[in-house]
């Protein structure tokens, strides 16, 4: 089963609570095992039945989750895949994790996802604790306040309504004080109660697709493409070359023309119209091609947002909880403040965002909906960080994520016309492909060898193994991965 170096004082409970449970956790294979073509008969006959009811040509396997264990995907054909996307990036602990199943296995548990309250109306009485011991103890440094949401988009939407209230109350001297016109014309969305305010994203950024949250998108047309949007400025992010040791000259160039063109737009919409209240930036694009750009290009973004009085939004929704190798991947960046707001949802299971206290709305039902995220949710985190720390899972994705690299290091010199520009801090990696038909191709023959992979971006693979990933499964990884290319 999952071998635990150091054993908590909890852990012979959990064994004993899951056995109670009479819930079997299959052992880790070994390796994968691919029985029939992919997707088998029984996932392509249920892709059929659930087209007819709904679009699903984005469902690629349909999972067996009672059989799922750690690092491994197992599909409705009992084919067993080494899983390298973990639900596009989203399981912490990988699949069936004991402590994961215990955490559900009492009453208290149980009772909190049967009653689920209105975070934001009728709160559970343990919450404020839960937020304080859970949440903001691995809050980024100084975010001393903390909402919970439903999902990724869902955080960044509410961030940036966030982020235009404390702009809005900075202008007009005050957080209370509201013009009858401004009550009146909000109601018919017209300014100056709807006000004429923008967030400034990056060219390949994702945050969703929501509609604010839309409007910031810019990777991919699919996700945009008949939506009314807003009209919001867009800059261009860092393309690096690689390798970055022998392209350091280039590649701060590069990070200068983003920052200057940053500071034209910001300086241009405040003089001219629209003026630009967040920046919001991932400190790693994923979605749009697992872009990265350098510790002094998030600094310089930062006093560009400070000397222009912009709120700074980072988004961690795909970056935040250890893969990395950090808890959240702005630390890297040694920042030397904070951000004003971070948004989290995928390995943290739940969305929601930390902000510091000058953020926090003088009203209530300003940032608010029904759930306002799922107190279930935190018992699961709760057990999530404390199997980071006991199984120091940082460390094992730095670890893993050392051997990856090398590796993928050492295919891009062996197969140099078929992968390139290798990328990324601890497990969150990638590479590409010379076009998007070569990409699909290894990532389809990685699946047919028992490897689930994702794509992002126009030609990229990219790697979002569980925190679990060890070096054996690294190592089990490039194996494959090298034999998909002798034989591409
Ligand atoms: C960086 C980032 N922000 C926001 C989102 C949106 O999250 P969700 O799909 O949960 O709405 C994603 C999803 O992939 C993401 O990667």
């Amino acid at each position: 089963m999952f071998r635990i170096k150091k054993v908590p004082e909890n852990v012979l409970s959990v064994i004993k609570l899951v056995r109670s449970m009479s819930v079997t956790v299959p052992k880790e294979p070994e390796k994968p095992s691919v029985k029939t073509s992919v997707p088998g008969p029984k996932s392509l006959q249920l892709l059929s039945e659930l087209n007819s009811i709904q679009q699903a040509q984005s469902v690629q396997l349909f999972g067996d989750y009672d059989n799922c264990t750690g690092n491994y995907f197992v599909d409705a054909d009992g084919n067993q895949f080494l899983d390298v996307f973990t639900q596009i990036s989203s399981s912490p602990l990988g699949y069936n994790h004991p402590a994961l199943l215990a955490a559900y296995a009492n009453s208290h548990a149980l009772k909190s996802l049967i009653n689920r309250s209105a975070l934001l109306v009728f709160p559970p009485a343990d919450w404020p604790e839960k937020l304080k011991k859970i949440l903001l103890a691995k809050a980024p440094h100084c975010m001393t306040n903390v909402y919970t949401m439903m999902c990724g988009a869902c955080s960044l939407e509410n961030a940036y309504k966030c982020a235009f209230f404390w702009y809005r109350a900075k202008q007009r001297g005050s957080k209370l004080d509201f013009t009858p016109e401004e009550l009146n014309t909000c109601m018919v969305n017209q300014p100056p109660g709807s006000p004429d305010l923008a967030v400034m994203s990056f060219w390949g950024a994702f945050h969703g697709r929501a509609f604010g949250a839309l409007s910031t998108t810019r990777s991919k047309w699919i996700h945009k493409i008949d939506c009314p949007a807003f009209d919001w400025p867009v800059a261009p992010f860092p393309r690096y070359q690689y390798p970055l040791h022998e392209n350091q000259l280039y590649n701060r160039q590069e990070d200068q023309r983003c920052l200057e063109e940053v500071s034209k737009i910001l300086d241009t919409r405040l003089r001219c119209c629209r003026p630009v209240a967040a920046i919001v930036v991932e400190p790693i694009q994923s979605e749009g091609g697992d872009n990265e750009a350098s510790p002094e290009f998030f600094q310089c973004l930062q006093q560009i947002c400070k000397q222009m009085g912009v709120a700074l939004i980072i988004d961690e929704v795909q970056t935040g909880c250890g893969p990395t190798g950090k808890m959240w991947g702005h630390e890297h960046f040694n920042l030397p403040s904070p951000p004003d707001l971070v948004t989290f949802s995928k390995k943290m299971l739940t969305g929601g965002f930390f902000t510091t206290s000058e953020f926090k709305p003088a009203q209530g039902y300003r940032i608010f909906n029904t759930w306002s995220g799922d107190p279930g949710k935190l018992i699961l985190l709760d057990e999530v960080f404390r199997a980071i720390e006991h199984e120091k899972l940082l460390t094992t994705v730095q670890q893993a994520g050392k051997v990856l690299k090398n590796g993928l290091h050492e295919l891009e010199k062996e197969f140099s016309t078929a992968i390139m520009r290798v990328r990324g801090r601890g497990t969150f990696l990638a590479f590409c492909s010379p076009t998007a038909k070569v990409r699909d191709k290894i990532n389809n023959d990685l699946r047919k060898n028992g490897v689930l992979g994702g794509i992002c971006g126009e030609k990229s693979i990219r790697l979002r193994p569980a925190l679990i990933f060890k070096e054996r499964h690294a190592n089990i990884y490039l194996d494959i991965l090298r034999k998909v290319l002798k034989n591409l």
